[in-house]
C-alpha cells in the first residue's frame, strides 16, 4: 500500500486498513489530524454557545463580529425588532481548533446553543489544520490547541 494511502487511513482512524501499513501505526503526536470549526451564529448566541463549548473543555477560540447573508440574502431577516433591508447582516463568527476526536461533539453543542429554528441561525464549517504551535511552550499538534 502506498505511503500516502496509508497516511489517509491512519488519519480516517481506518484502523483495519492501518494494520496493513507497516511501521505507521500510529502517527507521532505532532502529526495528528486537527480540524478547524468556524461557526458563523446569530450574536446573542455567543455567549450560550461560549458555555456549551467551555462545559466540554475546549480551551481556546477566537471570536470576530462579521457580516454575511445566506440564501435569503439578508432581506427577511427581523434584527432587534425591525426588518433589516440590507444585504449584510451582523453575525459572530468562531473559530476554534480542535483534536479530530473532539469535533462532532464540538459541533453538537453548538448547534444545540445557537439553534433557534428561524432562518439566520448559521453555519458550521469544518476544515482539516495542518499544524499547530504554542509560541510560549513550542508545544506541537494537538496539545497545542
Ligand atoms: N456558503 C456560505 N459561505 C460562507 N458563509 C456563509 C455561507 N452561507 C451562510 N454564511 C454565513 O452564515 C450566516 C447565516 O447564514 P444563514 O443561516 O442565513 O444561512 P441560510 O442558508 O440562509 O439558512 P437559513 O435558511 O436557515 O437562513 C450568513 O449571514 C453568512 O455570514
Ligand atoms: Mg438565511
Amino acid at each position: 500500500m502506498r505511503a500516502r494511502e496509508c497516511r489517509a487511513r491512519i488519519e480516517l482512524r481506518w484502523e483495519t486498513g492501518a494494520r496493513n501499513c507497516p511501521g505507521q501505526a500510529q502517527l507521532k503526536k505532532h502529526e495528528k489530524t486537527m480540524k478547524k470549526i468556524d461557526a458563523i451564529i446569530k450574536p446573542f448566541k455567543l455567549e450560550e454557545v461560549k458555555d456549551a463549548l467551555g462545559e466540554l473543555g475546549i480551551e481556546g477560540m477566537t471570536v470576530s463580529e462579521v457580516k454575511g447573508f445566506g440564501r435569503q440574502k439578508g432581506h427577511t431577516e427581523i434584527y432587534r425588532g425591525s426588518e433589516y433591508t440590507v444585504d449584510f447582516l451582523p453575525k459572530i463568527k468562531i473559530e476554534l481548533v480542535v483534536a479530530d476526536g473532539q469535533v462532532d461533539t464540538a459541533i453538537g453543542a453548538i448547534i444545540k446553543a445557537a439553534k433557534t429554528g428561524k432562518i439566520g441561525d448559521g453555519k458550521v464549517f469544518v476544515s482539516s489544520v495542518e499544524q499547530a504551535v504554542r509560541i510560549r511552550t513550542e508545544e506541537k499538534g494537538e496539545s497545542a490547541v
